[in-house]
């Protein structure tokens, strides 16, 4: 099936979207981003994706086209239309079209350019990668310093999962100046220790995770206590568990840091009972 897709206002065929060479997403990835996930055909934690594309945008001094509303009417529609019950949205807004390229921001008469296309992910909920979890190594980050925005400069992101692909496992974690983990390439990371789940503080230098929000305040309220503060690659491979958390991922056990073995190196009870919350309660939640 065709997919159809979401571009300034109009669904069309993927085949027929089209966007201007002029686009400063493209010559200057001057854009931000979001990915909702969809289960049984709704919208995970759409308002959390929402407000962080609202601050993405303001700290770019960016303007959105569509308004709250509009943007919900619109990833409603991109799910009806190519019939969702388990996947992904993503969104991209970007500074638009300046009909040439120039370094300096257009004016304000120049609108942002907006896109949104669905994936279909038939497993999103029960993924085969949940039950074995993630093997991660470690490489330095050497993104810009403000990836708490969402924005699409994701090549040092793709350069560390094909790192991790080279390597034989599934994802890389970066790791700062002073060798603490940030984040993974498209998550948050986390260790667990007996009762305390530990996970970096926020700040310029992660993404703040809509998933790691939830997680957070669900796993308060089941009990666990949070220490947020930065941990090494040697903690997490002492660690009892280890886990990251994204919208395409919602809680993935981490088994393996740098070749070594996390806890039992098979995904623990509390990702596994994590996973389970949340998946339970952003379900009871949906839009
Ligand atoms: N990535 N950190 C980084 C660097 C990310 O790119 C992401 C999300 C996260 C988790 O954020 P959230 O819980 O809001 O999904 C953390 C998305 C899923 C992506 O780029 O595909």
């Amino acid at each position: 099936m065709t997919r159809t897709v979401y571009v300034n206002g109009t669904y069309l065929p993927e085949t027929e979207a089209k966007v201007s060479i002029f686009d400063r997403g493209f010559l200057m990835a001057d854009g931000v981003y979001e990915v909702t996930s969809v289960l049984d055909g709704k919208l995970i934690d759409f308002d959390g994706h929402m407000n962080r594309l609202k601050r993405s945008l303001r700290e770019l001094e960016m303007t959105c086209p569509l308004s709250a509303d509009e943007l919900l009417a619109m990833h409603r529609e991109l799910v009806a239309r190519n019939g969702i019950d388990q996947g992904m949205i993503y969104l991209q807004v970007t500074r638009g079209n300046p009909g040439d390229r120039s370094f300096l921001f257009p004016d304000a008469s120049v609108p942002g350019t907006v896109v949104a296309f669905t994936q279909n992910i038939p497993h999103l909920a029960d993924a085969p990668a949940a039950k074995t979890g993630f093997r991660v190594i470690t490489i330095p980050d050497l993104r810009w310093s403000r990836v708490d925005i969402k924005t699409v400069q994701l090549l040092y992101p793709s350069m560390g999962k094909m790192a991790a692909k080279k390597a034989g496992v599934d994802d890389s974690w970066f790791t700062d100046e002073a060798g603490m983990v940030t984040e993974g390439t498209s998550n948050n990371a986390y260790i667990v220790k007996g009762n305390r789940i530990i996970t970096r503080q926020l700040g310029s230098d992660i993404l703040h995770g809509i998933t790691r929000a939830a997680v957070l305040r669900l796993a308060t309220e089941a009990q666990f206590e949070i220490e947020e503060r930065p941990f090494s690659p040697a903690e997490a491979q002492q660690a009892d568990e280890a886990f990251a958390t994204a919208a395409s991922i919602f809680v993935m056990p981490v088994v393996e840091v740098d070749g070594m073995p996390v806890g039992t190196g098979k995904p623990g009870p509390v990702a596994t009972r994590l996973r389970e919350i949340y998946l339970e309660e952003m379900r009871k939640a949906a839009l």
